[in-house]
């Protein structure tokens, strides 16, 4: 009874969207938020209660960050007793922290939050590799959450893997240093506790490995898009068969260490194109010469984007140049539809001391453009350099949390070219200049029942904006709060919701009908933010749970 796209009138059209924003380089705003949070931000997940939980490695060493209260030092692994903190929570609302408690190492780890919004935390090193660390947000004023582990939550050691929400609330745990297998969390009682994927056996480079942190999508058809190194399959991970081979990116190597970022371009309809994006990374050779001991070289990072449409009946990567060259960099979904490309190093790979040049301005991507020459804009520079063991998420109001860079295997603040970074800051996209305040829209209603919403479900959102034109075209996004670490964003999703009719006056402001996501393959079952956007405006968003 789902309505088809025929009588959908398609109100708005992605390349309309940027009309407002002015299309040259420059613009952005960069704000400090925190000279130091006493950690640095190595990964980060943000939370439907917006507080983002924030943690570095347990063998770092003494952090500038104390224990809460009561809580006792922790001998971790072969670490001497430490008794300070290496996780906190982030308040986004008040620009606030508190430490958390950590029992085991979660370096190099990974996340993905579940259906009901828990931080399901996997992995690390050492005694915490087979961990599985959940984190519950919590709406109470006095919250005390913290973490709570569970020791053997994994089959398999899980260093550097990568980790994906599936449709029936299970997450998937891919990959990591080698273990060319992956796992689901929570456990299926009598189904085999791994399963095999030859696929990692095959992009792991004898030198270099260059096929850690996969990224990894689920695809409206069901199956999971998983990229390692220069390769991508879809793969039916249900029955451990590979659907699809797609064919090579050109250039360089895209995967930790050589680390490139990648996005799942914004999703649209019901049954969507997919288009996968990769930029940036290292040339072969890089790592081996950028790890020595001494006479280190560094080599210039990739200047190349892929574009694979992989719903093509016979999908090609498309590349294009970005402005100048990046490794380590992540990509970001904004709500305007753009991509921002922020943090890295223009030279070396990740790992210890292994890069320099710091690349201080983000570029933002402008997907729908046809003019070539004008998918990309450089922006307004950072004075902060975020190399290795750098983050940046989206936040609710349509700001990017940035914080983290350490190159050094301890906390290093003297005499070291890039020393450990314990702030955060805030960049703010160029749709966030007063200029646009007029324009900006502003979320008053919500006819869904406690902001939740079932598979294909029809419900209104009415808006006020002081300058409502209409010219310009309004969009609705929904977009999934990712777990950030190592230049891949988890889980990073946008869906744009459906029209049925136009925009409405009413006595609020404007309303729409709006059409939930078709399927869960689609939009795996969670909380999104969703954004209304006006001729490429976002305004704060609100949070829905999108249930089956
Ligand atoms: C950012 O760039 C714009 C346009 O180039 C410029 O007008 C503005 O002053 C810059 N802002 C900051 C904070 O640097
Ligand atoms: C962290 O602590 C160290 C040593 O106590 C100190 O040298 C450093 O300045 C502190 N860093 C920040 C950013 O507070
Ligand atoms: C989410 O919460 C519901 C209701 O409390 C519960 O039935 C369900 O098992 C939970 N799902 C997960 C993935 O924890
Ligand atoms: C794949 O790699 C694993 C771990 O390195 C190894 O044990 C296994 O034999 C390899 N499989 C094949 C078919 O090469
Ligand atoms: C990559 O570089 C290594 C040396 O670091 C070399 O052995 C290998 O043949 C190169 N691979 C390709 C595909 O060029
Ligand atoms: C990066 O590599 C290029 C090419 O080798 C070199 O010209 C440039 O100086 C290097 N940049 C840094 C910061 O080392
Ligand atoms: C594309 O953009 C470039 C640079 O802004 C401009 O010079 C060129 O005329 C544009 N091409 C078209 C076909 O509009």
């Amino acid at each position: 009874m789902a309505p088809s796209n025929n009588n959908i009138p398609l109100v708005f059209s992605l390349l309309a969207a940027f009309s407002l924003l002015a299309a040259a380089s420059g613009g952005g705003e960069w704000v400090l938020l925190q000279r130091s949070v006493g950690i640095s931000a190595m990964h980060m997940q943000l939370m439907h209660n917006n507080k983002v939980v924030i943690f570095d490695r347990t063998n770092f060493g003494v952090s500038n960050l104390s224990l809460p209260a009561g809580a006792p030092c922790i001998q971790y692994e072969k670490s001497p007793l430490d008794c300070s903190a290496h996780s906190l929570l982030y308040d986004v609302v008040s620009n606030t922290f508190r430490p958390l408690t950590l029992q085991s190492n979660v370096w190099c780890s990974s996340g993905a939050l579940d259906a009901n919004g828990t931080l399901v935390q996997t992995g690390g090193n050492d005694k915490g590799d087979h961990r599985v660390r959940l984190f519950s947000p919590s709406a109470a004023k006095d919250d005390a959450s913290d973490w709570d582990e569970l020791p053997d939550g994994l089959a398999i050691r899980r260093w550097y893997s990568s980790n994906h929400l599936l449709p029936d609330g299970r997450i998937i745990v891919l990959g990591g240093r080698k273990e060319p297998n992956y796992e689901f969390f929570p456990k299926t009682p009598s189904a085999p506790d791994h399963f095999n994927l030859l696929f990692l056996n095959e992009t792991n480079d004898p030198l270099e490995e260059n096929n850690l942190y996969p990224f990894l999508y689920l695809l409206p058809d069901g199956n999971l898009f998983v990229f390692a190194n220069q390769k991508s399959i879809s793969l039916d991970y249900i029955n451990n068969r590979v659907v699809r081979e797609f064919p090579v990116i050109p250039s360089e190597k895209r995967s930790y260490p050589s680390s490139g970022s990648s996005v799942l371009l914004p999703l649209k309809g019901r049954v969507p194109v997919v288009e996968v994006m990769v930029c940036g990374g290292a040339p072969n050779g890089s790592y081996p010469l950028a790890n020595r001991k001494s006479n280190k070289v560094f080599m210039e990072a990739s200047k190349t984007c892929g574009r694979l449409r992989v719903t093509d009946a016979d999908p090609q990567w498309v590349m294009e140049e970005m402005p100048m060259s990046r490794v380590m960099g992540d990509m970001v979904l904004l709500p305007s539809g753009d991509v921002l490309i922020i943090n890295g190093a223009s030279n070396g790979t990740a790992g210890w001391e292994n890069a320099v040049g710091p690349v201080l301005n983000p570029v933002l991507y402008h997907p729908a453009e046809s003019n070539l020459s004008q998918r990309f804009a450089v922006m307004n520079a950072s004075s902060t350099p975020r190399m290795y063991h750098s983050t940046a998420i989206l936040l609710p109001d349509g700001r990017i949390l940035v914080g983290g860079s350490n190159p050094h295997d301890k906390y290093r603040f003297n005499a070291v070219p890039y020393h450990t970074e314990l702030s955060l800051e805030a960049f703010l996209p160029l749709y966030m200049a007063p200029q646009y305040s007029a324009l900006r829209p502003t979320i008053v209603n919500v006819g869904a029942r406690g902001m939740i919403v079932t598979y294909g479900q029809k419900f209104s959102v009415t808006f006020k904006v002081a300058n409502y034109r209409p010219d310009q075209e309004a969009a609705i996004a929904m977009i999934a709060p990712s777990f950030n670490t190592h230049s891949f964003s988890m889980n990073q999703r946008m869906i744009y919701l459906d029209f049925m009719g136009g925009v409405g006056q009413v006595p609020l402001g404007y309303k729409l009908k709006v059409i939930a996501p078709a399927t869960k393959d689609i939009a795996p079952p969670g909380y999104y933010m969703m954004f209304v956007v006006h001729g490429g405006i976002p305004g704060q968003s609100v949070w829905m749970k999108v249930v089956h």
